[in-house]
């Protein structure tokens, strides 16, 4: 999600651990200023407008040859910025929509009208697609690797698009903004978030969902499918009148990265979930202020702070008593109320995509926080298995979990894919990264037997469940660096170096003052201000940047690693010494990267963007990258003056700048969309990647007006009912038969 709302931007990050510091004057980034450059001369304007039903190419890419000989990565002609209401790619290319908001996953459920009347969406798409796998189907219906025309795709459903309580495209009038919020608004809000499991099939060379498929299913905020694993399972912590034994939990929630595990399952990280649960004025009183009030308030959860819609107002049924985590009942152990109900979620859940009767997990051993991505170090056989993972929230951390178990390849394609998942993720050891000023860093575990965790005195841990379960108090503990918004990772096949998307940070401050801002340092150097629309400022680091670490000679189980960052984003005419450090041009600049995925067909970077910074010039985007690698380029030392006048610089360590042929933009989007997701046919030919949230400016005044509606799309794309924006899943394609990013 954007700026727009606060709850993907949370601050409850306000540990005394130290930043660098380093601090000067804030060099001003004067958008007026910038304006005028505008296109240069290989952007094609509109490229191939999305849906042009360019029918092109083959009738069956899964049979063509790949072109691969002649291939030039990065060729295509360079997408301009723009505020379109399109899906723009470049001129060769198609995309289409493919699965979008409501559409059905039962023969049985009637489209999608799109006016706020249909229900049943434990049987329909959810609502704010985000991060995508792909899992092949062979012709005789199992499991395939190497499937090119038939697959499941596995998908998270993160939010929905809201204001004042009500996610207003839902309900025929735009629903109840005001408390309490009807049982049926809230049903239908529950059962758009979660997951979506839904085949996908090209006949022909056209790509369609496969609404009958026995396949298909729904992991919805209400789901009971859903087991605690790993270190906490049966803990204290996990105890609630749902699951008096501390083994279940109900449901998963605000679901954002994604990841694919060696031996094919799917990943799924909980995210801001905290904002969706509410306490009472007097529950930090009827908790005694014991220290589950010290973890609620790092976790964002304080007394009396409205929940996101409400839904604990929803009726008596438990099913809406769940969402009030006030300590009611007169139990010691939290078993006949939800006082407990926060610590069952904020975690990497894994699923079977190919069997829904398997229950998921919620893999403790990775410990609690606003998970974003899991991406895995390339597996070695006889090594552990390494899993990198970001806490998206200003100022929270980059972790590893390291699994004790070591990687077997014949694993690559067990028998039982569940079981496997608790072989490698049930136990081992997560640890945290402190980025140093001298391009080096290392991992501290956090481990209830590191003296700095055992004598931490913002929280007393009883054993290792509660350091994962409270991982960003124990991160707290051992001085962790605190990061400009870790969101996606991913590893790049080529070398196995790990790359970080840190979206931006409206905290990282020349003076730091009030709770929680922190002074640029050697890994979120920049601080500076961006003028949106002339107008507004926008200060800290707003247009994020992209990190890269690489493990020391140990791979996986390493202590320390080196680091660089890959590219600052930033406006091409923002100041080049202190802003644009990257040098980026017209065809490359970008704002607020989140999604981040190599390719393991092409080894292509894609990086896509969930900005509120840039978006008065251009909606959010996708780029193709072809990085080099950790130390190709120069350390750089950025001067700032303090308002006391004092000097202080900060060391970073820039790499190569890429050039023209080494990133280049691929997509823009639907107005007031991110781009989101991103998995591809093991032939690099078909791309799935998702919309989310267009049009989440529109006002829920009017709900009733579709032309103040500040998109239309996909309707505009010919997909579906109705004029209401939906998320969407969009398919790429090439119109010669070639690979995405040819
Ligand atoms: Fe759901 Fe951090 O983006
Ligand atoms: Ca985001
Ligand atoms: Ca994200």
């Amino acid at each position: 999600m954007t700026t727009l709302l606060d709850f993907n931007d949370e601050n409850s990050n306000t540990s005394p651990n130290p930043t660098f510091d380093s601090v000067l004057q804030a060099r001003l980034s004067r958008r007026g200023l910038l304006r005028g450059g505008a296109a240069t001369a290989g952007t094609s304007l509109l490229g191939g407008l999305a849906l042009a039903g360019c029918g092109g190419g083959d009738d069956n890419p899964a049979a063509t040859p790949a072109p691969v000989a002649t291939e030039t990565l990065l060729s295509f002609a360079a997408v301009a910025k723009n505020r379109l209401d399109a899906v723009t790619v470049p001129p060769g290319y198609t995309a289409s929509v493919l699965y979008a908001l409501g559409d059905p996953l039962t023969a049985a459920t009637p489209a999608y009208k799109n006016d706020g009347t249909d229900t049943g969406f434990d049987n329909r798409a959810g609502d704010h697609h985000d991060g995508i796998e792909w899992f092949g189907l062979g012709a005789d219906g199992k499991p395939s690797a190497s499937a090119v025309a038939n697959g499941l795709l596995a998908m998270n459903h993160e939010a929905t698009t809201d204001e004042r309580l009500s996610s207003f495209f839902l309900h025929a009038n735009g629903g109840t903004s005001t408390l309490p919020r009807p049982a049926a608004e809230v049903d239908k809000e529950v059962a758009i978030h979660g997951v979506s499991v839904v085949e996908v099939k090209n006949t022909g060379g056209k790509w369609a969902t496969v609404p009958a498929s026995a396949f298909n299913f729904r992991l919805t905020a209400l789901s009971t499918n859903v087991q605690i694993n790993g270190p906490a399972r049966g803990n204290a912590l996990m105890v609630t009148k749902y699951s008096p034994d501390g083994t279940q939990a109900r449901g998963t929630l605000n679901n954002c990265g994604t990841g694919k595990t060696p031996w094919g399952t799917f990943l799924t990280g909980e995210e801001n979930w905290a904002g969706y649960f509410f306490r009472n004025a007097a529950d930090d009183t009827a908790r005694n202020n014991d220290k589950s009030v010290a973890s609620l308030k790092r976790y964002g959860r304080n007394a009396a702070a409205a929940s996101r819609h409400g839904w604990e107002t929803g009726g008596a049924d438990d099913r809406y008593a769940r969402w009030n985590n006030s300590k009611l009942g007169a139990s010691t152990d939290g078993r006949d109320d939800y006082r407990n109900e926060l610590n069952t979620f904020g975690y990497i859940v894994e699923l079977d995509a190919y069997d829904k009767t398997r229950a998921a997990r919620k893999r403790t051993a990775l410990g609690r926080f606003a998970h974003e991505s899991a991406a895995f170090g390339n597996p070695v056989a006889g090594q552990p298995l390494a899993v990198y993972m970001g806490d998206d929230s200003r100022g929270e951390y980059i972790y590893k979990f390291v699994s004790a178990a070591s990687w077997l390849a014949a694993d690559a394609n067990p028998a039982d894919r569940v079981t496997t998942g608790d072989k490698y993720l049930d136990s081992g050891k997560l640890y945290v990264a402190r980025f140093n000023s001298d391009g080096k860093g290392d991992w501290v575990e956090l481990s209830v037997g590191n003296p700095a965790i055992a004598a931490y005195a913002g929280y007393k841990f009883a054993d290792q469940a509660d350091v994962l379960v409270n991982a960003r108090l124990a991160a707290d503990a051992v001085g962790a660096t605190k990061m400009d918004r870790p969101e996606w990772c991913s590893t790049n096949v080529a070398n196995g170096e790990i790359y970080f998307t840190l979206t931006n940070n409206s905290n990282r401050a020349v003076n730091p003052s009030g709770s929680g801002q922190m002074s640029p340092d050697s890994a979120n150097p920049r601080v500076y201000t961006d003028l949106r629309s002339g107008t507004t400022t926008q200060n800290g680091n707003p247009n994020g940047h992209i990190l890269r670490l690489k493990e020391a000679a140990a791979g996986s189980a390493a202590l320390a690693f080196s680091w660089d960052v890959y590219a600052f984003g930033a406006e091409s005419g923002a100041a080049p010494g202190s802003v644009n450090l990257s040098s980026l041009t017209a065809d490359q600049d970008f704002s607020s990267p989140d999604g981040l995925v190599f390719s393991p067909s092409t080894g292509i970077l894609w990086i896509q963007t969930d900005d509120g910074a840039y978006t008065d010039v251009t909606n959010c985007m996708m780029l193709a990258a072809l990085p080099g690698q950790v130390g190709d380029g120069a350390k750089k030392t950025l001067a700032y003056t303090k308002a006391d006048g004092s000097a202080l610089t900060v060391d970073t360590y820039v790499g190569k700048a890429p050039g023209a042929d080494k990133l280049k933009r691929f997509l823009v989007g639907a107005r007031e969309s991110e781009i989101t997701g991103l998995c591809e046919t093991p032939d690099g030919k078909a791309m799935f990647i998702n919309i989310q949230h267009p049009g989440e400016g529109t006002k829920m005044a009017d709900i009733a007006d579709p032309a103040k509606y500040t998109s239309q799309w996909p309707s505009n794309a010919g997909h579906g009912a109705g004029k209401r924006p939906r998320s969407a899943t969009i398919v790429i394609t090439k119109n010669d038969g070639g690979r995405i990013g040819s």
